[in-house]
């Protein structure tokens, strides 16, 4: 059993890792130029499929770990427990300082037996499932919030660091399960810098999940997509750091 009282939590992130940007692009070229113009105003970045896919992830760690920015594979690996063990194991020797897996309790233990505890990251539900998705995927549970509860705790007592986890879902989590694992929270939209077809789901603005108990936010269209990445990085710095005093206005989600 999950015990909230037996660990405590990880140290919070430093302000310049509280906003960690997806680096979403076809090569490495493309997201290396994206990191150029952030510049100082965030130290942690989220490798994702495409970089991978494309082969283009390599110059890419590699230039991050040069700048001493910190990297978020984000592979959200689900095989055979042999092959994630493999896998995890590549990615933390590449650079990985966090790495997802899907929260299946065999794929977690696989991952975190080979990279670590504080580096797996546990997928709960994806921000771009609702009800009806999770319904056609064959889910008995259909409540994103209940499943991504049991998805939490499964995954948290496989020895997962931390969760992947909607901000509509963060409070629950938090106040069930305790502050002993770091929540990363995508899907943030400010209901401004919502992209044409967007496929999140269950949105939050930054202040509403970093007011909801997530540690950091994921952030990818909203700033590659800016006319001015620093400055939207900067804005949302901003609302992080006012949730974190507590004095964020807190929006409806739009989502
Ligand atoms: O562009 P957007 O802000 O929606 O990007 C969110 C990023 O977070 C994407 O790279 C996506 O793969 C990732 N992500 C997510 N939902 C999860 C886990 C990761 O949107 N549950």
């Amino acid at each position: 059993m999950w015990d909230t009282r037996r660990v405590t939590r990880p140290p919070s992130p430093p302000d310049d890792e509280r906003v960690v940007v997806a680096l979403d692009l076809p090569d490495a070229t493309a997201a290396l130029r994206l990191v150029e113009r952030i510049g100082p105003a965030t130290r942690f970045y989220k490798v994702g499929l495409e970089l991978f896919c494309a082969a283009q992830a390599r110059p890419v760690l590699d230039e991050l770990a040069e700048r001493g920015a910190r990297v978020f594979c984000d592979l959200k690996l689900w095989d055979v427990p042999a092959t994630v063990r493999r896998a995890a194991a590549r990615l933390a020797e590449g650079g990985a300082d966090l790495l997802s897996v899907h929260a299946d309790p065999p794929t977690v233990a696989a991952a975190v037996e080979a990279a670590g505890s504080e580096r797996v990251l546990a997928v709960t539900v994806l921000t771009s499932m609702g009800p009806a998705d999770l319904a056609a995927a064959g889910y008995a549970a259909t409540d994103p919030a209940e499943l991504a509860l049991r998805r939490a705790r499964a995954a948290l007592e496989a020895g997962a660091g931390g969760l992947v986890a909607s901000g509509r879902e963060a409070a629950r989590l938090r106040s069930e399960l305790g502050g002993g694992f770091r929540l990363v929270t995508p899907g943030i939209r400010s209901g401004r810098d919502r992209p044409v077809g967007d496929d999140q789901v269950r949105t939050v603005t930054a202040a509403e999940a970093i007011a909801a108990g997530a540690d950091q936010v994921v952030v990818g269209r909203p700033v590659r997509d800016a006319t001015d990445p620093q400055a939207a990085v900067a804005a949302l710095r901003v609302e992080v750091a006012a949730a974190l005093r507590g004095t964020a206005p807190l929006r409806g989600s739009s989502g």
